[in-house]
């Protein structure tokens, strides 16, 4: 039998490990997003969120271009998507492209942590979004240099992911099984020994 949003919640929601914010374990990337607009509070809420992150130099890298739908903005960021992202994606109310500036502001040197450090402000972005009951799911899944003729993003930028944005709908109102299936599935993550070390893959224990 299909389950509903709410088994799928329960299915994908991580073990809870008492002292850990509950919202790490709650966040999960959906791909069913319903038919509802994502407020304009919201949306500032989530950015607020972002603008917090820390970075190499507090250079604050991130730069985020929205597409709300309805707009030039959004069709371009869904057309650059590839095929199978763009299959669920374009359905998300607000479709959002995070880049990166690749050099600092004060000395222009290259700033290797630039994508790293958007990487983290779009943690926040999506951490803040579950707390708002909203749902995300980033993709890498995207042309860059599509996107970066359809949205004008300069040479100076580097690309980070797509994050679709929006509520979480019905798994059946994907378009085909391997959707449904993949929207169903418990989440899995590596156990902490593979990859917190005391020493070179041995692992600290905890
Ligand atoms: C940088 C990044 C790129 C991703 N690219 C895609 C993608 O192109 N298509 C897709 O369906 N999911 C993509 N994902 C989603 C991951 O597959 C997902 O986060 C992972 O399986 C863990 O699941 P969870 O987010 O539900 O915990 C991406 C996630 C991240 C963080």
């Amino acid at each position: 039998m299909m389950k509903t949003a709410r088994e799928v919640n329960e299915i994908k929601r991580a073990h809870v490990v008492d002292g850990v914010l509950p919202i790490f374990h709650h966040r999960w990337s959906a791909r069913a997003f319903a038919d509802r607009e994502v407020s304009r509070e919201d949306l500032r809420r989530v950015f607020e969120a972002a603008r917090w992150a820390p970075s190499s130099y507090n250079e604050q890298p991130w730069r985020y271009i929205v597409g709300t739908r309805g707009t030039e903005t959004h069709k371009k960021v869904a057309d650059s998507l590839v095929p199978f992202n763009r299959s669920w994606a374009q359905r998300a109310p607000v479709l959002i492209l995070g880049v990166a500036k690749a050099r600092f502001s004060h000395d222009n040197s290259p700033n290797s942590y630039a994508v790293f450090d958007l990487g983290a402000a779009s943690a926040y972005l999506v951490l803040q979004a579950a707390a708002l009951g909203l749902t995300t799911h980033q993709m890498a899944g995207f042309d860059r240099e599509k996107a970066r003729k359809l949205l004008v993003i300069p040479e100076a930028y580097d690309f980070g992911s797509v994050i679709a944005l929006g509520y979480q709908d019905e798994p059946e109102r994907l378009a085909n099984e391997e959707l449904i299936k993949r929207e169903t599935q418990p989440r899995e993550r590596k156990a902490l020994d593979k990859f917190v070390f005391g020493e070179w893959e041995k692992p600290l224990g905890l």
